[in-house]
Parts: structure tokens; C-alpha cells; sequence
């Protein structure tokens, strides 16, 4: 694949990118808004404008030809007529444009052309490897109609090497003749990741290993930079569910399973698996007879199911023997709404409670050194946390080999409070199992009525409290919480933007462009956010926003409705710039060098090094510069940053803040620059001039 072929800054602002608004306050750094995105960048558009199809082609026998009938923008759009076959559409080559890895936005506009009745269309892309197709939807099915343009718009990655890739629009049944419009292709630079602040894992190492979830597209580039370096775990946020590892009967599909295990492999990371047996992510057919019939409930079909079920666990559990740390062997079981606690899935309708004894005696058999856990959500929320107890306990009496409780902790800002979470833990030390955080994150959102176009700063500081208190109470709970897992990697992909309705959120540790947020030092060094304790909100709601397993099944969640006390955030705690009293450095026994890791439109990256030239040790320090042209710091790390006017003060973190002689310490930061952006020439340390390098 060649290097895209145009690029330019984004033109339109659709996309609700924004720029960083200037910091009116001094604040302390770590605690300022997390990196803000860049310009998205253009890779291709199509606009119709100059009467040529601008390369897109009929994918069958259809007909595509430039149309002034209708036009999303200016006068000319692509009519698609002739259409046979649901599938037929305006086809467009990407094998040049784009580069694997990448997290592109795709946008188009689609209008069906006039009288044609309402349909659903999609925008999907086709993909081929030694000659073997496979379809990705990057926009499904949505409702289109004649009267008015529609937009579809989703992101994609690239995520394996291939010899074709397309992208068209298609529909999910009939044929109706449409028109696209003002097509773009774009994405945000990434930024390099931050290689000088603490992994997370070596934070919490000798406590437990920290995972996250991920797909095979975040093994590539920054993002699996970013996964060696902070994490010791690793699940497959999708790639080992029922759905995509045997979509049909009979045909295992384990390419992307097998990367993220092969990555963990070769990087020293334990894997989780996840998940065996779940009402959701599970093909039609799994609970269908050989004619597509849902099947009766009946004892031959709960042979079948369970037949199913072991054939499933035999080739997937079988396949990663060994390699598993532990197996999420049930997923979402309980349903706190029914008397017996137990959700009725298809699963359980067909099978009863054999469905999960199946299910655990047969990843036993096939997988014996792989630790075994029945995973839930909301496992805090009391009713459902005892009926959980209760079915562990039922079952772990008859021999059934769980070794573990496994809690999501899909949770948000406010929401439950650490009591809560701490007797959820409690409560199952009694049965002598092994306990996980399985799936956190952290929604910055506490209902689903809520939707900011840019995580406000006083929600991330919120965020980085409940990272450090649960934090806090998973390390006091070290001996029984033998793994934690983050449910992504960062902000940029993460299920929270669609679930439980689409909107930005930011539930993760690093933001979209990898860079670490406040509540990452909420987990790795909360002096660095400040001092003010979140106050719980006593008497958490019972009934709380429940992230359920999937979008389109299970329980709608519901809004938070109880108030939240709006817990006292400290906005604006003023950094002492100085501390006192300032250990001295004499004169020249400093020296600093300053470089600019990254710089992009408007921003950029620095690093400063500061190098205890003197004989003595500096124990705490204060390093100054001015910065000439007007730029701006918006975060720092490995120090407090802060900026007053020109004059940039970073005082030192608490871990590094003894400087041994002859030692040095390298300090991080994010900046908005325009114009020019030239180094500072003049450094002090602790009030003294520094020699520059
Ligand atoms: C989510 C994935 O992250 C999404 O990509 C997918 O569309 C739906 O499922 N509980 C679970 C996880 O056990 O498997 C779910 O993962 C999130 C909720």
C-alpha cells in the first residue's frame, strides 16, 4: 500500500473535532484537559461537482453516472440505477489510500433517488487475503429515504494486509436506485505515545496484572506501544465470542483470536479469554434446527444445544490449552428481575442451569491450567451480587469447577459508590474463589440523556478520583483480586461511544490520541491530581445505569434518576509553584535539553531533560522556562506543569522528585503553538541557570 495520495486539512468541522479552548486559569497540568484532538486530516472526498464519477464504479451490473438531480452540496451527486441485487452499489478503490493501522472516519451522503420507497442502507467494506473476502460493515443498516439526505458515518481500521479493499453502499433488502454525495476519508495523526511516564503495570506490580480489552487493529502502530507498555493482560474485546469464531456450524474462524494471543505471547502478557457461553454475540443457529427454525423446547433440543456447546468450548478452549490465564466460561447469567435470580436466555429456556455445568466441565477438561469464572455486570447492585452468590455456591457444592467470579464494573462518575463496591468483594470471600475486575471503565456520563461534544475537564477530574479510589480499594484487596482489566485501550475506541446511545465518551485511562489522561494519574500517582477526596454519593442507587451486553438485546438501561451530589472536583487548585524551602542548586550544576518529540497543526509534543551536573543531590525541584511565541501548555507529565502569562513552571512529581548527583529526569508535554514555535533558549532550576544542551 502506497502512502495516501492527497492530503489536507478538514474543511467542514463535521466531524466535532475540536480544538483545544486557551486555558484561562492556571491549573495544575496533570489535571488540565487531556490532550485535544488534532485536525482531522483528508484523504479522499468525492463531491460530484465536475460531472465524472470520480472513480467509483458499479460493483455488479448496475449503473453509476453523475446526476444534478440531486446534490447534498453544490449541484451534482452519483446516481446508482439498474440495481439487482441488494448488495449492488457505487463501489470505491482504497488499496492505495489507506494505510493499515490507521483509525480512519468514513462520511457519505445517501438519498434515494425520487418516488423510491423508504429503505435501509449501509456503508461496508470488502477486504481480501490470498484471495479470501471478508465484509466489514463500518455503518449498518439505517433508514434512507427520497425526501432527504442522510449521513453515514463510522470509523474503521485496517487491521491485516490485503490485496483488495473497497468501500461501497449497499442495502439491506431490494434494490432502490440512490444517490451518494460528498464522500471524505480522514483520520486524526496519531500522536507518539508517552514513553517516559511509569507503566501501569510496573505501578501496580505485586498486586495484579492489568489488562485491557482489545481488538487486532491496537496490535499495530501506537496503540500496541501503548498496550506493551502499560499492560501485562490482555482479552479479546470481540475476537473469541461465539459470533466470530464460528459464525456458521462447523467453520472455526480464529485469525484475529490468534494474533492478540500470539502478540500476548511474544510481549509476556497473560490472555483472558472471553467468553464461551453468552446470550449475546451468538449466532441464530446455534438455537435454530437445520431449517432456520428457532428450536422447541424440548429434550432433544437441549441435547443439541449442549451438543453445540461442548463441540464450541472443545475447539476454542481446546485451541488456546495453555495459553489462557483465565476463561470468562459464562457470561451474564443472572437476572436480578426474576425470582430465581437467573436470566432466561435461549440458553436457559433450552437447558436449564446445564448450560453453565456443561459449559465449566468441558473448558475443565480441554483447558485444565486455565482459571475458570462466571463474569457479570453490576455484580455491586446488591439483588444481583446475592443471586450471583447464590448460584456460585448451588453450583460449586455439586462439583461444578468455577474458580472465579468475574465483575465488569462497567461503572461511571458517579455511580456505585466504593462501599458498594467493596462489599460486592466481600461478599464473595466466604466461597474462597478467586475474584476479577473483568470489563472497567469509568462513563464520564451519568445518564444516557447526557451527551458533551468534548469530555469537560470537570468530568475528567471526577473520573481520575474514581480511578484512584477504586484503585485504592482494589489494592487493599490485592489478596483476593488476581486480575483487573480495563474494557479498551483508550478513548479512541471504546464501546461507550455507541452503548448505551451514540455520543463521545472518554471512560479510559489515555485519550484519542493515546496521550494519558487525569485519570491515569488517578491509577499510577494521584498526588499529581490533586488533593480533594471525590465524595461518594451515599445511598447509591440500586437501580443504575446498567451497561448490558449488547446494543440491540437485554435490558434497557436505565437512567440514573436518583441525584447526584455534584462532588466538589477542585477545578482550579493552585499549584504552589515553588516549594518551600527551595533546596538550592548551585549556579551552572544544572543542565537541561529540550526537543519537540511530535508537532502537528497547532500542537505539539516536548521533552525536556534536566541532568544534576553538581556534586550534591537535589532533593525537590522547580524548573523554568519562557516560552517566546505565544505557546500554550495543556498537560505535563513526570512533573506538574503549569503556565502563568509565557513563564512555564514544572515542580517535580513526588517519585522523582530526588535528583542524585550526576542523574537526570526527563519531564513530557503537550502544547498549542501558532505561528512559529521556537525552543526556549534560557532554563532555571530551583531559581539557577541551567546550562542548555
Ligand atoms: C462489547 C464490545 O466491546 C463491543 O465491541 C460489542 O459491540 C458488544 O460487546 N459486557 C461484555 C462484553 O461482557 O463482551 C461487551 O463487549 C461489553 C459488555
Amino acid at each position: 500500500m502506497r502512502a495516501p495520495r492527497t492530503r489536507r486539512a478538514w474543511p467542514y468541522g463535521l466531524l466535532g473535532l475540536a480544538v483545544a479552548a486557551s486555558l484561562a486559569v492556571v491549573v495544575p497540568l496533570a489535571t488540565a484537559p487531556a490532550a485535544q484532538a488534532a485536525e482531522p486530516v483528508v484523504v479522499a472526498t468525492s463531491t460530484f461537482e465536475d460531472g465524472t464519477t470520480q472513480g467509483w464504479v458499479p460493483r455488479a451490473d448496475e449503473t453509476v453516472a453523475p446526476s444534478t438531480a440531486a446534490a447534498h452540496t453544490g449541484s451534482g451527486s452519483l446516481l446508482v440505477t439498474g440495481r439487482t441485487r441488494s448488495w449492488e452499489g457505487p463501489v470505491l478503490d482504497l488499496l492505495d489510500t489507506v494505510e493499515l493501522g490507521t483509525r480512519y472516519t468514513l462520511s457519505v451522503w445517501v438519498r434515494l433517488a425520487a418516488g423510491e420507497a423508504d429503505a435501509q442502507a449501509r456503508l461496508s467494506v470488502e477486504r481480501r487475503t490470498d484471495g479470501t473476502p471478508s465484509y466489514d460493515q463500518v455503518v449498518g443498516n439505517t433508514t434512507v429515504t427520497a425526501g432527504t439526505w442522510v449521513n453515514l458515518q463510522g470509523q474503521y481500521t485496517l487491521a491485516q494486509e490485503v490485496e483488495f479493499l473497497t468501500v461501497y453502499v449497499e442495502t439491506a433488502s431490494g434494490t432502490p436506485a440512490l444517490h451518494i454525495d460528498d464522500f471524505a476519508l480522514s483520520y486524526v495523526p496519531a500522536l507518539p505515545i508517552q514513553t517516559d511516564l511509569p507503566s501501569v503495570k510496573d505501578v501496580l506490580a505485586g498486586e495484579f496484572p492489568i489488562g485491557a480489552a482489545v481488538s487486532r487493529a491496537q496490535l499495530i502502530g501506537n496503540h500496541a506501544q501503548l498496550l506493551s507498555k502499560h499492560f501485562d493482560s490482555v482479552t479479546a474485546g470481540n475476537a473469541m465470542k461465539w459470533d466470530a469464531t464460528q459464525p456458521v456450524e462447523g467453520e472455526f474462524r480464529f485469525t484475529d483470536a490468534d494474533a492478540i494471543v500470539a502478540f500476548a505471547e511474544a510481549n509476556g502478557m497473560q490472555v483472558r479469554g472471553h467468553t464461551l457461553a453468552w446470550h449475546n454475540q451468538t449466532p441464530s443457529w446455534v438455537f435454530a434446527d437445520t431449517a432456520g427454525n428457532p428450536l422447541p423446547v424440548t429434550a432433544a433440543s437441549k441435547e443439541l444445544v449442549l451438543t453445540r456447546l461442548e463441540t464450541h468450548i472443545r475447539e476454542i478452549a481446546g485451541r488456546y490449552a495453555g495459553k489462557i490465564s483465565a476463561w470468562d466460561v459464562v457470561n451474564e447469567v443472572i437476572d436480578e428481575g426474576q425470582s430465581d435470580g437467573i436470566r432466561r436466555s435461549r440458553w436457559y429456556e433450552l437447558t436449564g442451569l446445564d448450560f453453565i455445568r456443561t459449559a465449566f466441565r468441558v473448558a475443565r477438561e480441554v483447558d485444565p491450567a486455565a482459571k475458570l469464572f462466571i463474569n457479570d455486570y453490576n455484580t455491586n447492585v446488591p439483588a444481583k451480587r446475592d443471586h450471583l452468590f447464590n448460584l456460585v455456591s448451588q453450583l460449586r457444592a455439586e462439583g461444578v469447577p468455577i474458580d472465579g467470579v468475574g465483575h465488569q464494573m462497567h461503572v461511571n462518575v458517579d455511580w456505585p459508590s466504593v462501599s458498594e463496591t467493596e462489599a460486592m468483594l466481600t461478599r464473595f470471600i466466604p466461597l474462597g474463589v478467586e475474584q476479577q475486575i473483568t470489563e472497567m471503565d469509568i462513563s464520564i456520563y451519568t445518564n444516557s440523556g447526557e451527551s458533551f461534544p468534548t469530555p469537560p475537564q470537570d468530568r475528567l477530574l471526577r473520573q481520575a478520583y474514581r480511578y484512584r479510589d477504586l484503585f485504592d480499594l482494589y489494592r487493599r484487596y490485592s489478596a483476593d483480586i488476581t486480575s483487573v482489566t480495563l474494557w479498551g485501550l483508550a478513548d479512541d475506541d471504546t464501546w461507550l461511544d455507541s452503548f448505551p446511545v451514540t455520543r463521545i465518551d472518554a471512560p479510559l485511562l489515555f485519550d484519542r490520541q493515546l496521550q494519558a489522561k487525569p485519570a491515569y494519574w488517578g491509577v499510577v500517582d494521584p498526588s499529581q491530581i490533586g488533593v480533594t477526596p471525590t465524595p461518594t454519593p451515599s445511598g447509591s442507587p440500586t437501580s443504575s445505569p446498567s451497561p448490558t451486553a449488547s446494543p440491540t438485546s437485554g435490558p434497557t438501561p436505565t437512567p440514573t434518576t436518583t441525584p447526584s451530589p455534584t462532588p466538589t472536583v477542585n477545578p482550579t487548585p493552585t499549584p504552589t509553584p515553588t516549594p518551600t524551602p527551595t533546596p538550592t542548586v548551585p549556579a551552572g550544576s544544572c543542565r537541561v535539553s529540550y526537543s519537540v518529540a511530535g508537532q502537528w497543526p497547532g500542537g505539539f509534543q516536548g521533552e525536556v531533560r534536566v541532568t544534576n551536573t553538581g556534586t550534591s543531590a537535589i532533593n525537590g525541584w522547580t524548573l523554568r522556562w519562557t516560552f517566546t511565541a505565544g505557546q500554550q501548555l495543556t498537560q505535563a507529565w513526570n512533573g506538574t506543569g503549569a503556565q502563568s502569562g509565557s513563564q512555564v513552571t514544572i515542580t517535580a512529581a513526588t517519585w522523582n522528585a530526588n535528583l542524585p548527583a550526576g542523574a537526570s529526569v526527563s519531564v513530557g508535554f503537550l502544547a498549542d503553538w501558532t505561528g512559529s514555535n521556537p525552543a526556549p533558549t534560557a532554563f532555571t532550576l530551583n531559581g539557577s541557570s541551567c546550562t542548555v544542551s
